[in-house]
């Protein structure tokens, strides 16, 4: 199976390491050069618009602010469309990293990750419910995570409550995919236990949350992934997450599925699809939806086209929906939003790249450019994770 550990130049076990030659910058500075991001300047294919750009270590923090440090970023396919400019939110330029070089006024930088886990390193005063050590996440959309450092105002985060328990992997990754999960099996159908739900791209991050929080409400999940050398291996890593039956979308062709459905659902109707993909599998998935049904799509990963069957609105009554995460930050209050974290208990299958602090820009910026050509290739379910090591 793809894995970036699989590659012998970056193998390591449990964190891609980002090795070259020397840290030079120090010593041609007066000024503590602490911190690192990995920043763009124009959109265009992340493996040639991404370099790493280092800059000071942050004053203390004016009153009303935090400074915090990043413990895990990742790198979700969203980030990806946003520095191709192809996504609906844009993040702002950032003038204020540094006074000369990348990230100061004269060379403004956008900072790449929309998501992350960070730990408050200093508190300015009247400051409220916040202290040193403290998890947070981003409150705002395309505030830029792929750093080390940075200053935020107290209404720019939100604390992580109940730590205890959660990993700094599934705390850096709460915010987006297990809460899309959640609300997708909440919002359309009302679901009740042994209720059938349909799912393609059943081994992403959301997939795999799909998959956890079905199964913990007792729901039964028909999940779809893309065939590969090692399928059995695959649908035994979503089976031991909960998945009731996993199928590849070469099965979808397969006149006998019905019938195999059938008798899985003992003729249950499916009520609920969820998409990721799009595509012509997308339109064939669907016509194993029952009546009544809602086919929420939530990613295009395929990047083709949905056209679903005009019967299928017909004669079956489908409803189709777009779900958006943002969206629902927008519509919801802080309270709910908080609310909804403590509901989400997942840790999706995830590899961690790291940057080391050894490692010069020019060297970090090659292999950051490398990860993402890896990336382009597929992630074959992993969530990749991005860490700056001290
Ligand atoms: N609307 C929202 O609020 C929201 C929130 C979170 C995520 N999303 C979207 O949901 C999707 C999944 O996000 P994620 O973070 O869970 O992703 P992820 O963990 O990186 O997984 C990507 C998934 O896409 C599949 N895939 C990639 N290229 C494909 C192709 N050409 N055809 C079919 N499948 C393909 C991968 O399958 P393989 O293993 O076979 O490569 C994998 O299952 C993305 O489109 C993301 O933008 C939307």
């Amino acid at each position: 199976m793809f894995s970036l550990f699989a590659r012998p130049r970056l193998a390591n076990t449990g964190f891609l390491r980002i090795r070259g030659t020397a840290f030079r910058y120090l010593s041609s500075s007066h000024v503590r050069l602490t911190s690192r991001a990995v920043v763009y300047s124009r959109n265009g294919d992340p493996a040639d618009v991404l370099s790493v750009a280092t800059y000071p270590s942050l004053p203390p923090p004016a009153p009303g602010t935090v400074n915090i440090r990043f413990l895990l970023s990742p790198i979700n396919p969203a980030d990806i469309n946003v520095i191709e400019g192809v996504y609906p939110s844009k993040p702002s330029l950032t003038y204020d990293l540094t006074d000369s070089g990348k990230g100061s006024k004269e060379e403004p930088v956008f900072i790449g990750g929309n998501e992350g886990l960070a730990t408050v390193t200093s508190v300015g005063e009247h400051v409220e419910g916040l202290k040193v050590g403290d998890w947070v996440v981003m409150v705002k959309q395309q505030v830029g995570t792929w750093l080390t450092n940075k200053n935020v105002t107290v209404c720019d985060v939100v604390k992580i409550p109940d730590r205890e328990g959660l990993t700094e992997v599934h705390a850096a990754t709460i915010t987006v995919n297990p809460p899309t999960a959640y609300n997708m099996l909440t919002d359309y159908v009302e679901l009740k236990e042994g209720d059938w739900v349909m799912q393609n791209g059943a081994n992403s991050a959301v997939g795999q949350a799909v998959i956890q929080i079905a199964a913990a409400r007792g729901l039964k999940t028909l999940n779809f992934v893309r065939n590969r050398d090692d399928i059995s291996r695959l649908k035994e890593q979503l089976q031991k997450l909960g998945a009731t039956q996993v199928l590849t979308y070469e099965d979808l062709a397969d006149k006998a599925l019905r019938s195999r459905i059938k008798a899985w659902t003992g003729g249950k109707e499916i009520r609920l699809a969820l998409n990721c993909v799009g595509g012509r599998e997308t339109a064939m998935m669907s016509k194993f939806l029952g009546r009544d049904a809602h086919l929420v799509s939530y990613g295009a990963m395929s990047k083709q086209p949905l056209s679903l069957p005009t019967s299928a609105f017909i004669f079956k009554n489908l409803t189709a929906h777009g779900f958006w995460q943002s969206r629902w930050y927008l519509d919801h209050s802080a309270g709910e939003r908080e609310e909804l974290m403590r509901s989400l208990a997942h840790t999706p299958q995830h590899e961690i790249v790291s940057i080391d602090k050894q490692d010069n820009d020019e060297e970090a910026t090659r292999q950051i450019r490398e990860v993402f050509k890896i990336l382009a290739a597929g992630r074959h379910g992993k969530k990749v994770l991005l860490k700056f090591k001290d």
